[in-house]
């Protein structure tokens, strides 16, 4: 039986309606909440910040797995622990000295994780992959939901599945982008721990059950 985590992406909820979909969240099968950060700079788009994480925070009831998607994200690393952040991940092709910010992020005491873009080959982990928490596989480029699912995010997984396996790390492994119920099922098997979703949930006529669907794909 599979035991992955589903983590939906509040960046396709109604603004207008957050506290709604927040519960809505906090009584379905979801594990986390999904935050993605934009500023603009590292992604072509411009999403939340600070005081709407810090709002989420007061009526989410499941951990915080925080997606930065802005350049020199170590300016904020207490700033989003304050804000009870659970896990924080940083781009590799954002930060210069990737070793010393995973070790501040877990310093802080929050779970750290490096994300790759979909370009970026998984040979680049090699020397950081004992110090993580967690890999988050970028199946989109960054910067919206909605988007389509990139085919070679499986074999991605698959590799990234075999680095953690022969050098005895603990780091779980979450694919972001264009995750749907046709392909969760794949994702799982190729190695996926956690699957993040925006649009499949939030545009779909039932959004809890599409996420207990999602939990349970692959069973
Ligand atoms: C994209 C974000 C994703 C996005 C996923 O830059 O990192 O988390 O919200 O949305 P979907 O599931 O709609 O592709
Ligand atoms: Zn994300």
């Amino acid at each position: 039986m599979s035991q992955h985590l589903i983590a939906p992406s509040l960046l396709s909820a109604d603004f207008a309606n957050l506290a709604r979909d927040i519960e809505m969240l906090n009584n379905s099968e979801a594990d986390w909440f999904h935050l993605d950060v934009m500023d603009g700079v590292f992604v072509p788009n411009i999403s939340f910040g600070m005081p709407v994480i810090k709002a989420i925070g007061k009526l989410a009831r499941k951990p915080l797995d925080t997606h930065l998607m802005i350049v020199q994200p170590e300016r904020y690393f207490e700033a989003f622990r304050d804000l009870g952040v659970h896990t924080l991940s940083i781009h590799y092709e954002a930060v210069t000295h990737l070793n010393r910010a995973v070790n501040q992020i877990k310093e802080l005491g929050m779970r750290a994780s490096v994300v790759l873009n979909p370009h970026t080959p998984i040979a680049m982990l090699t020397d950081i992959i004992k110090e993580v928490d967690m890999i988050l596989i970028m199946s989109v480029n960054p910067g919206f939901g909605g988007q389509k699912f990139i085919e070679g995010t499986y074999d991605r997984l698959r590799q990234l599945k075999k680095l953690i396996i022969e050098t005895g790390s603990q780091a779980l492994i979450e694919v972001d982008g264009g995750v749907s119920l046709e392909n969760a099922p794949l994702l799982t098997a190729a190695g996926a721990d956690v699957l993040v979703a925006g649009n499949t949930v939030f545009s779909s006529a039932n959004p809890a059950e599409t996420i207990e669907k999602l939990k349970h794909s692959g069973n």
